[in-house]
């Protein structure tokens, strides 16, 4: 594929199930009555900590002992003392977890969680992509691959990025990978030239710019405001725009009491749970479907969280030279994040 032309995930359905199948029960056996419970005794007798992203279902956001953006989840995965790490997330974020603690157990509860942005870059296009543009730096988003890691210089997130760019020296090229709305987004903020590998995000690029101008003028009093991973005729409609964490602290702090969200809606859970009297109205996607939700994130659920603990599988695994190479970069952005 040329990597300047992604056609890839429109050409490619994947179709999505977050249910056990009657095969997977039988193999796994009886689900206790009360799950949380079971969770709970369960995170004692292994001594895990369980991390989740903002855009897990609410029961497991519930039950976790962090939640956080993908900058906060690696760093908490870093100060974490816990022998087993129950990622509740996408692979990306349980293989950052398992390159900051090889002597660590890292669990995902369905390894099919993958990501459409990590998937957009291959090791072999990125490696001739890099080939083409000798002489630059490689700033790549941590929705990757470990490989894609291992290529990289830096790794950064939605909420570190632009202050990483910025401290880079001006004549420096530089390669954004993998997602161009948020290498786009970053170009803007900081008047830098990115040479971009086109990469996105299925979920982000899903909300439609026309329905979200209906509801501003339907809710005036409301604001909008998005990720960084939405294309920018939607940012250009946002007040606010930021990393998932940051997001959820403007809502908070702002004095402004209804909000259209362009994000992933698990988000809004939190939200709703910081201020009950406030208003959060999920952007809605182009089409009339539930594709806002994002369905690699989607496919844990409460119940696979549990058999992950109980049989203490799946696991994440990565060879040590991938670990090794993959780590520096990510090293780099934590001292570049401070
Ligand atoms: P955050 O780092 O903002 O949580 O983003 C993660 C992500 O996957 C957004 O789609
Ligand atoms: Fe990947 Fe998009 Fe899902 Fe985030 S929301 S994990 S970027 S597919």
């Amino acid at each position: 594929m040329n990597p300047q032309d992604n056609k890839q995930l429109e050409a490619t359905p994947t179709v999505f199930t977050n249910a056990l199948t009657q095969s997977d029960k039988t193999q796994l056996g009886h689900l206790p009555l009360d799950l949380f419970a079971a969770i709970d005794s369960l995170k004692k007798e292994l001594n895990a900590v369980i991390l989740a992203h903002y855009y897990q279902e609410p029961d497991i956001q519930d039950i976790a002992d962090f939640i956080g953006d993908s900058l906060q989840l690696a760093k908490a995965a870093v100060n974490t003392n816990a022998d087993v790490i129950v990622f509740a997330g996408v692979h990306f974020m349980a293989e950052t977890a398992k390159i900051l603690n090889p002597d660590k157990l890292v669990l995902l509860p369905d390894l099919n969680a993958g990501c459409s942005l990590a998937d957009s870059c291959s090791p072999k296009e990125f490696a001739a992509f890099k080939a083409a543009h000798p002489n630059h730096l490689v700033v790549s988003y941590i929705n990757c691959s470990a490989d894609i890691k291992a290529m990289s210089d830096i790794i950064c997130t939605s909420s570190n990025a632009v202050k990483i760019i910025q401290q880079i020296p001006e004549d420096q090229p530089i390669i954004f990978a993998p997602d161009r709305n948020l290498g786009r987004y970053v170009m803007e903020k900081t008047g830098r030239n990115l040479v971009l590998w086109q990469g996105s995000c299925i979920v982000h690029e899903t909300f439609s710019e026309k329905k979200i101008v209906e509801l501003k003028v339907a809710h005036p009093q409301a604001e909008a405001i998005a990720h960084p991973e939405c294309e920018s005729s939607v940012l250009r409609h946002a007040s606010f725009i930021g990393s998932t964490a940051a997001l959820l602290k403007y809502c908070q702090q702002s004095p402004i009491e209804e909000f259209i969200v362009a994000t992933e809606p698990g988000i809004i859970h939190q939200m709703q749970k910081q201020t009950p009297y406030k208003h959060f109205i999920p952007a809605p996607p182009i089409n009339n479907c539930s594709c806002n939700e994002c369905p690699f994130m989607r496919l844990n659920t409460l119940e696979k969280l549990y058999w992950a603990m109980k049989n203490r599988t799946p696991e994440i695994t990565m060879s040590e030279d991938t670990r090794l190479a993959a780590l520096r970069p990510i090293q780099r952005m934590l001292e570049m994040s401070i």
